[in-house]
């Protein structure tokens, strides 16, 4: 049988990790892990609790009432669950998304969502897209691949997706959330999205979903050996 990777997918907000990793998990018969989706949950429970996500003390001590995991649903697709209730549909929405990195840069929410994902990961076979997941999460993950697009291309994208689902958001509103993200994921103490040099970059604005999962199958298959 062939041997068994882990693929560490990390990059900026919205360029396209979740699909790629998705496509490889999928072509190769791997479990694929949304690690935003935890960090997403995390803050639903703290917008659901009335909890200010500026008060580190405050999360710190929510949190202890915070069991996150994972569940398939009648598709075979695997949604996040926040205490046991699946919450994937809630998590995508614009005001997660305004708090999420104010919960994602303390600490301790890192490192319980973490030691989950390294659970997940210790059989192999899993494809984890975030913005730790190699420097962090899996440090010898056997491919790393650091994702990446224009800012206007992932806006976009992000705004595209989000009115397709019925949301009324304005493309402004989304582009500046990303770039509010970005700046924090990128600059925090904890664990900051960081492109080391053993990422293979793929910069996907001017890509095809179809151009990027060749090239990456290509680095996979180099991994594999
Ligand atoms: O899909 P999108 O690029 O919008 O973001 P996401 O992957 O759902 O992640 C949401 C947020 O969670 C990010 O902006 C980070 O603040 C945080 N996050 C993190 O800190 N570490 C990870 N491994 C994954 C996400």
């Amino acid at each position: 049988m062939q041997k068994k990777i882990n693929i560490a997918i990390d990059g900026y907000s919205s360029c396209g990790k979740g699909t790629l990793a998705k496509a490889l998990a999928q072509s190769l018969g791997y479990l694929f892990i949304d690690s935003g989706a935890m960090y997403r949950a995390v803050t639903l429970h703290m917008l659901q609790n009335g909890v200010d996500v500026n008060d580190e003390s405050a999360v710190v001590q929510a949190l202890d009432d915070v069991r996150v995991g994972f569940v398939n649903n009648a598709e075979q697709q695997s949604e996040v669950t926040l205490n046991g209730v699946s919450v994937e549909k809630e998590i995508r929405n614009i005001e997660v998304a305004a708090h999420v990195s104010e919960v994602a840069r303390i600490q301790a929410v890192r490192t319980k969502m973490v030691a989950l994902q390294q659970v997940i990961g210790e059989p192999k076979g899993v494809v984890m897209d975030g913005r730790d997941i190699g420097t962090v999460v899996f440090p010898d993950a056997e491919l790393k691949i650091f994702m990446t697009a224009s800012q206007e291309v992932r806006a976009r994208r992000r705004y595209e997706e989000l009115v397709a689902k019925g949301d009324d958001v304005t493309l402004a509103e989304i582009a500046e959330n990303l770039k509010h993200r970005d700046t924090i994921d990128a600059n925090r103490e904890n664990s900051p999205l960081t492109l080391t040099n053993d990422y293979r970059v793929l910069d996907n604005s001017h890509l095809s979903r179809e151009a990027q999962f060749v090239l990456a199958m290509g680095w996979v298959d180099e991994a594999i050996g």
